[in-house]
């Protein structure tokens, strides 16, 4: 069933309307296919997380996971709400810096950050970087005694617990890409290492546990354990530390049967844990850092496609094939992500098929959704797949040439088109000819 999220809701000619705009007339006006984000419903989430934190007292940071869908529009509207910003790579940072986000609000992730990306983050001010390996302690420790500076940290550690869903798995040793492991003492080492590398601050610890997670029990497990090695960090090394970053995660609802939390839920949670663990170490409350990343622009979003050719297997399965696909939503593709649909001219039409929403894609494996009962639909029509806010925009591509979609933010009436849709010019402009394959007519 097609769950009607944030300001979505029928309008009276049966159209679905978000953020007060019918979006058969956002086609009209915006083409197909459209990423449409209710950014109502946006700042609502933002002020969710910042109510929790405002009721439980501590000091804290709502730090936007920008990985999750990153345009200089979403940095300004996270820097309105009071949030800060997590970025993994110099092009998030650049986007986020072009839309005046305040730099010392901006914390710098990632396994593998290049010396470049952190002399322009150290140029830049950023706020923090969270600190992933050995390689990156002894690189930044440089950059910054070069520059005569020192530059916060925190460390990013594996606490051996894995979350996702429903579940979460408490194990010994993580095998992740990511972070200093707690349980075999490298996270001990790396913050004594930290403490002697001159140019760099430890001020805290850094854990992110998995994605889409519907309880709060790994969080806690999470935020003891590191509170363990916070305490000892403290009480044996020797550290000044201030900050517990207990990353993001935070599910949301793509279909029926998923059932997240609200985020005043999830931080109600996390702060008890954080006041329990740090008040049995006799430990002073850090200030608690999330970084929520698909519970604030996940379920704001939604594409519309225009639905075209249709294929009738008899006995065996209908396709209806629409005008995007893996290429502005890989997700299907890359991990069987699951979607819900409804035809956007038609939300008040009993189903009377069932589906398989096929995109254009020259790839068998181009499904957007399989099976989904829909009311007649024919070619034109527009199809609307909910929940389509985080990691889609952000990991589209332009396989097969296709251009990204636009992107309009829409609230209470008004709809503003953040991203223009990628011409044909755009899909061309960073190839070279060699000379020697020129011909006159390229020459004019
Ligand atoms: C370190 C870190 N923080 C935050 C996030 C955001 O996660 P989510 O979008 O599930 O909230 C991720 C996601 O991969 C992450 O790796």
């Amino acid at each position: 069933m097609f769950y009607l999220h944030g300001t979505s809701r029928i309008n009276d000619l049966g159209h679905l309307e978000i953020g007060g705009c019918d979006t058969t007339e956002l086609v009209s006006q915006y083409g197909s296919p459209l990423f449409v984000y209710d950014e109502t419903y946006i700042r609502q989430i933002i002020r969710s997380y910042r109510n929790g934190f405002d009721n439980s007292g501590l000091q804290y940071e709502v730090a936007y996971a920008s990985k999750a869908f990153c345009t200089q529009a979403i940095c300004r509207l996270v820097e309105e709400e009071g949030g800060s910003l997590d970025v993994v790579s110099m092009g998030e940072l650049y986007t986020a810096l072009s839309a005046s986000f305040p730099a010392e609000r901006i914390h710098f992730h990632g396994n593998n950050k290049t010396p470049e990306e952190l002399e322009y983050a150290l140029d830049a001010g950023i706020g923090a970087f969270v600190i992933d390996n050995f390689h990156e302690m002894q690189l930044l420790g440089a950059l910054c005694r070069q520059r005569g500076i020192f530059a916060k940290v925190l460390l990013r550690v594996t606490p051996g617990v894995d979350a996702h869903t429903h579940d979460y798995i408490s194990t010994g040793q993580q095998d992740s890409k990511f972070g200093f492991d707690v349980s075999n003492e490298t996270a001990h080492r790396a913050i004594e290492q930290a403490l002697q590398t001159e140019g760099i601050q430890l001020i805290g610890l850094h854990s992110h546990i998995g994605s889409s997670i519907f309880i709060t029990e790994g969080f806690a497990l999470a935020i003891e354990r590191v509170s363990r090695l916070y305490e000892w960090a403290v009480n044996s090394a020797g550290a000044n530390l201030s900050v517990l970053n207990v990353g993001g995660g935070f599910g949301i609802r793509y279909q029926e049967g998923d059932t997240p939390l609200a985020p005043e839920q999830y931080i109600e949670a996390i702060a008890s844990a954080v006041k329990h663990s740090f008040d049995q170490h006799g430990l002073p409350l850090p200030k608690v850092v999330i970084e929520p990343g698909r519970s604030i622009v996940g379920a704001a979003g939604t594409t519309l496609y225009t639905i075209g050719s249709k294929k009738v297997i008899p006995g065996v399965r209908t396709y209806l094939a629409v005008d995007g696909g893996m290429t502005d939503n890989p997700r299907p593709a890359l991990y069987q992500a699951k979607y819900e649909a409804a035809v956007a001219s038609r939300m008040l039409e009993e189903p009377v098929e069932t589906v398989s929403i096929a995109g254009k894609c020259c790839e068998s494996g181009d499904m957007l959704i399989w099976d989904v009962a829909i009311p007649h639909a024919e070619a034109g029509d527009i199809l609307a797949v909910s929940c389509t806010g985080a990691y889609n925009y952000s990991m589209a591509s332009n396989y097969n040439r296709i251009g990204r979609p636009a992107v309009v933010f829409v609230s209470g009436g008004e709809a503003e088109e953040v991203v223009r849709r990628e011409s044909l010019d755009d899909l061309v402009r960073l190839d070279r000819i060699p000379a020697r394959m020129q011909t006159p007519s390229l020459q004019k």
